[in-house]
């Protein structure tokens, strides 16, 4: 059997999250902002950070990396390489690299045993602004990542929970999960299951019943599930 890998949630800016993947002797830091916490976490620990990562390259999510990665002596992995390599081998666990653009070209996510590290292409409750503006690239990556399984742990690149989960109750106020969902929020650790995300976030949701109904009351387009999807990300 392999070795198992954790995950360290670290908060810095406002409401950025990055993180620290780790196993027994060896760690890989996904969007470093949180310098010091993660160096700090990392020694009390006696994790060696092995690579330095970024989920895309928007500055919010590169900023440290560099003084990451010279702090701890570790290499810092651009997106191109990583899209190329397709994996990262981290104490034994390969860490597999999946290209998912739509918020920019460049989006990743990781995904190793039940976890994805999904940076701004999908949040808990929502997903990223589509800043390529390729809506079929998006609906592509988002139609990957709902092909994981649904115990899969969502660790995303921000803290929009609460804002998210007001959008979802505008557009479905019916839906009692969206209360059970911010029951189990809390801002100190940052996470959600798939099948979470399937009960409540919008933009997981165009297939159901619910959300076809709520966009043909609006006079949207239903026909086909990209034709739902773009409908949904016209009213968001
Ligand atoms: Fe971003």
């Amino acid at each position: 059997m392999g070795n198992q890998l954790h995950v360290r949630q670290f908060r810095y800016a406002t409401d950025n999250l990055g993180y620290l993947v780790y196993g027994d002797r060896a760690g890989m830091a996904i969007d470093g902002g949180a310098v010091s916490d993660i160096l700090d976490f990392a020694a009390a620990g006696k994790i060696k950070i092995r690579y330095v990562v970024n989920t895309h390259m928007h500055p919010d999510h590169t900023m440290g990396s560099r003084s990451l990665a010279r702090h701890a002596g570790a290499e810092h992995i651009d997106n191109a390489s990583l899209r190329s390599q397709a994996q990262v081998e981290l104490d034994g666990v390969d860490i597999q690299v999946h290209h998912t653009p739509g918020h920019t070209r460049d989006s990743l996510v990781f995904h190793w045993a039940g976890y994805l590290i999904t940076g701004d292409t999908l949040f808990n409750g929502t997903v990223g602004n589509c800043f390529t503006g390729d809506l079929k690239a998006f609906y592509e990556s988002i139609s990957h990542l709902l092909s994981f399984p649904d115990e899969t742990i969502i660790y995303a690149g921000h803290d929009y929970v609460v804002d998210a989960m007001r959008f979802a109750r505008s557009i479905e106020p019916e839906n009692a999960d969206i209360g059970r969902y911010l029951e189990k929020y809390d801002p100190r650790h940052v996470f959600s299951s798939l099948a979470d995300e399937k009960k409540v976030n919008p933009y997981l949701r165009f297939n159901t019943a619910e959300l076809v109904a709520v966009l043909k009351k609006r006079g949207l387009a239903t026909d086909t599930a990209y034709q739902r999807w773009n409908s949904l990300m016209k009213i968001g």
